[in-house]
């Protein structure tokens, strides 16, 4: 958390930083966050996933900071990030908001020939080979103490239409979503206000994997679709502390590689142990083909 200016606080952000010295920044640590970062980096992954909430109060340093954090993990090529409701905490111009972070937040030139990304920026697509990344907004300005999200009609209809050419195409589809995309994962001050409606989408339309964040923590939830299973999974957040009330910080790897006529997954997820340890804490393979 950078330094605040008194007339930084004169809006929503003054009771987000009281929250802050009141708990969340015992818990949110930046020494986990770049023990996790260096533990990622070992593990050499083709692509890394990013699902939002990379600032606390939504000041232009945080952006900045954030955007650094980014380039640390790797080029824009390789890293793809979402925003979070912390991302769009309050109203404000996007140059010194979210656009900082733009070469990870739109689509490659693979994605956008098979899908051009609409002038609202989501979803946008990027394709790697056989596999494509459709990367959803669910980020939107509450009220205070209010952490919802929503898709909105027109990005979900963008959604189901990019899912259906990537579909098509034959590869395999990611989606990447701030907010937990089922009804009861979340509650309606913290929940993603059209999760029925984009289940729904998800069912009709198809997706092989959901990845999600804000919850801080390992779910996985298996959906029925009209196109075979979709993988949803949630994982705790990179920077938690170990002891806390939510799980340790943890990432999941997922190898995807083509099996038969279908697709094999397998995750495995690293958490943070302690201070200076990270540790395998599960291997799991979510499907076999
Ligand atoms: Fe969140």
């Amino acid at each position: 958390m950078p330094r605040v200016k008194r007339r930084e606080l004169m809006n929503k952000r003054m009771l987000g930083y009281v929250n802050w010295h009141r708990g969340r920044k015992l818990v949110h640590r930046r020494e986990i966050l770049d023990l996790m970062t260096h533990d990622l980096a070992k593990q050499k992954p083709d692509h890394i996933a990013v699902t939002g909430d990379l600032v606390n109060l939504g000041l232009p340093e945080e952006f900045l900071r954030a955007a650094d954090w980014l380039k640390q993990l790797g080029s824009p090529d390789r890293v793809t990030a979402i925003p979070g409701n912390h991302d769009a905490y309050v109203r404000m111009h996007p140059d010194a908001g979210t656009l900082q972070w733009r070469p990870f937040m739109e689509a490659n030139d693979e994605g956008a020939a098979l899908f051009p990304t609409p002038d609202s920026q989501f979803p946008f697509v990027r394709r790697f080979g056989d596999i494509a990344i459709v990367a959803l907004s669910s980020a939107i300005p509450t009220l205070p103490f209010i952490a919802a999200g929503k898709i909105g009609s027109a990005q979900r209809a963008l959604a189901a239409s990019a899912l259906d050419t990537l579909a098509r195409a034959g590869l395999f589809r990611v989606v990447l979503i701030h907010h937990p995309p089922l009804r009861h994962q979340a509650g309606w001050y913290r929940g993603l206000r059209d999760a029925g409606k984009v289940t729904k989408m998800l069912k009709q339309h198809g997706a092989e994997l959901v990845l999600h964040g804000h919850n801080h923590a390992q779910t996985v939830h298996e959906l029925a679709t009209a196109t075979g299973p979709a993988f949803v999974i949630g994982v705790p957040s990179a920077s938690e502390a170990v002891g806390g009330r939510s799980p340790a910080a943890r990432y999941n790897i997922y190898a995807i590689a083509r099996a038969g006529d279908g697709w094999r997954i397998e995750m495995t997820g690293r958490a943070a142990a302690g201070p200076d340890h990270v540790w395998e804490c599960e291997r799991r393979i979510l499907r076999a083909r």
